[in-house]
């Protein structure tokens, strides 16, 4: 869920990545989708800043370098798409302080875009319900309608048909930053049929439930990923050889850790690419 407050005459979201426990790629579909079954779990701790007020068409303002400010921003896609469809004549202006790291499997630019389209229903007081916002959210992007929601989710279809898992006693669990990206796109082009729809979402659900998050967890990307990018599988391989239990996230390149011994023990190198959740 993006918390929102107001700030004079900003309002103010904070949009938090997520990763994803659990992800089988089920098949592909007729329309060029891939049908998902998956578990959305949010990362509270590593957040972008999206800040918006009224304004002449529609702008945004980034000082992250690499991040476009133009119209192809999931944020102006989503604010304009929301203005189209309630017949608005009004603009807005973005500011983006960025956080979370382009092409890394953590959602960033489709938790900047539910941020938008939830500052903006309230901005001009368009006052579309949450499955109102969630059928744009996906105009927008497949992950966009899980961050209208938050929490721990299943996700199945293209990732926009949400169950909130109540009651979840979510362990806390690291991120691991690699110095490269990852093109989600590429990422489903090397997706290997064999590694196809394993199964195994109701029994993980389970294995959470009793706070068991990572044995049973799975991802259908890693091996694809692999398949095109040797430094994801020699940086996974080498933490995996630390005693780290390590899973990619999304298409990655970020990937999920537990934080025990063997984490919190990683040599500098390693280490300084983990964010650590806060104590
Ligand atoms: O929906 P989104 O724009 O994030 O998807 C980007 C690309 O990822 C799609 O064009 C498609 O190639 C691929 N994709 C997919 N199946 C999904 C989600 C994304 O094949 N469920």
């Amino acid at each position: 869920m993006v918390r929102v407050c107001s700030e004079g005459e900003w309002l103010v979201a904070r949009a938090c990545a997520k990763v994803n426990l659990f992800l089988d790629v089920v098949a592909k579909r007729e329309d060029g989708y891939h049908q998902l079954q998956t578990i959305f779990a949010p990362v509270d701790y590593l957040a972008d800043t999206l800040r918006v007020r009224s304004g002449v068409g529609f702008t945004l303002s980034c000082q992250t370098p690499g991040v476009p400010v133009d119209a192809s921003n999931l944020v102006i896609r989503a604010a304009r798409l929301l203005a189209t469809r309630c017949k608005i004549d009004a603009g807005a202006e973005f500011e983006l302080i960025k956080r979370i790291p382009h092409g890394g499997g953590l959602g960033g630019g489709s938790s900047d875009a539910a941020a938008a389209l939830i500052l903006c229903n309230e901005l001009w007081g368009t006052g579309l319900d949450i499955c109102e916002l969630a059928g744009l959210a996906l105009e927008v992007g497949s992950d966009v309608p899980y961050f209208l929601y938050g929490g721990v989710c299943r996700g199945e279809g293209r990732g926009e048909e949400l169950e909130v898992l109540e009651g979840i006693p979510l362990p806390s669990f690291a991120i691991f930053i690699p110095p490269w990206q990852i093109s989600t796109v590429e990422a489903f082009r090397h997706l290997n049929p064999a590694n196809f729809n394993q199964g195994g979402i109701d029994a993980y659900i389970a294995d959470l439930r009793s706070g068991e998050i990572f044995s049973s967890s799975y991802n259908a990307f890693e091996q694809a990923v692999f398949s095109f990018e040797p430094r994801q599988k020699d940086i996974m391989q080498r933490l995996r050889g630390c005693g780290c239990s390590v899973r990619l996230s999304g298409s990655g390149s970020c990937c999920w850790l537990l934080v025990d011994e063997h984490s919190l023990g990683l040599e500098p190198s390693l280490r300084e690419r983990i964010i650590f959740p806060p104590c």
